[in-house]
């Protein structure tokens, strides 16, 4: 099972290395088999040395190794600190700061030239949502457009973006439908984002076809994280 936190733009250096060494403790204190992923600020990326279950990964980089690209991050800057998962196409970067599908899959390209994990993120806006199932995945399926499903390393984040920082959860039974419908043609581990809570983490995945969630605010708190971790090792996986 994945629990992954995405950090947005919250925390510091500092409060991140602090939340990297607790997560790091308890992973090892009780001999954890969840697999754990951590996407701090780019700021705070730095050479962890941690229990082979957790990563420290990039929430995003320009598709380049280095360059000409003012205020960018390219791979080499990423492999400075031995990044070796990421973030792609996240409703955030998609939809706030109006990063195209073409880019999109252009960075997807790149990460998977290099071989590290990505963590690709879609999800359906509200409207689409109100539109039913076959809208839902008609939109979806576009997003994975360009995209290889076959890459070894990919791990598949459904994130509706209605149910992104809301506190609004999709209900169980849309998030079943979805995944499965998702599994049909995915064999790469899917997990569920959005307004993933400690009160409703368990049912999430207790999900048939979800492999893990990534969660956003409720994960930057460092005791939420740790026991959504626990949640996840007790389920036995
Ligand atoms: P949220 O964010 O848990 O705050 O809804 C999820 C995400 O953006 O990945």
């Amino acid at each position: 099972m994945i629990i992954a936190a995405n950090f947005k733009t919250n925390h510091t250096r500092k409060s991140t290395r602090e939340f990297v060494s607790r997560v790091d403790e308890y992973a090892k204190k009780i001999g954890s088999s969840v697999e754990a992923r951590i996407y701090p600020v780019a700021t705070a990326l730095d050479n962890f040395e941690i229990d082979e279950h957790i990563k420290v990964g990039a929430q995003n980089f320009y598709p380049t190794c280095t360059g000409s690209f003012t205020g960018e991050i390219g791979f080499e800057q990423l492999q400075e600190f031995g990044v070796d998962s990421v973030l792609v196409g996240h409703s955030e970067r998609r939809h706030v700061l109006k990063e195209g599908s073409e880019l999109i899959v252009e960075k997807f390209n790149f990460a998977k030239e290099k071989g590290v994990e990505i963590l690709y993120c879609v999800g359906e806006p509200k409207e689409v949502r109100e539109a039913g199932i076959d809208a839902v995945m008609t939109y979806v399926w576009e997003q994975f457009s360009g995209i290889d499903l076959e890459y070894e390393r990919l791990v598949v984040a459904y994130e509706p973006v209605w149910a992104i920082g809301t506190g609004l959860t999709a209900s169980y039974e849309d998030i079943k439908e979805v995944l499965e419908k998702l599994r049909a043609k995915i064999r790469k581990p899917l997990l569920y984002g959005g307004s993933v809570k400690l009160d409703n983490v368990s049912e999430i995945l207790d999900i048939e076809n979800c492999d893990g969630v990534l969660v956003g605010t409720a994960s930057w708190k460092t005791e939420t994280f740790i026991e959504m971790i626990k949640t996840a090792q007790n389920k036995g996986d």
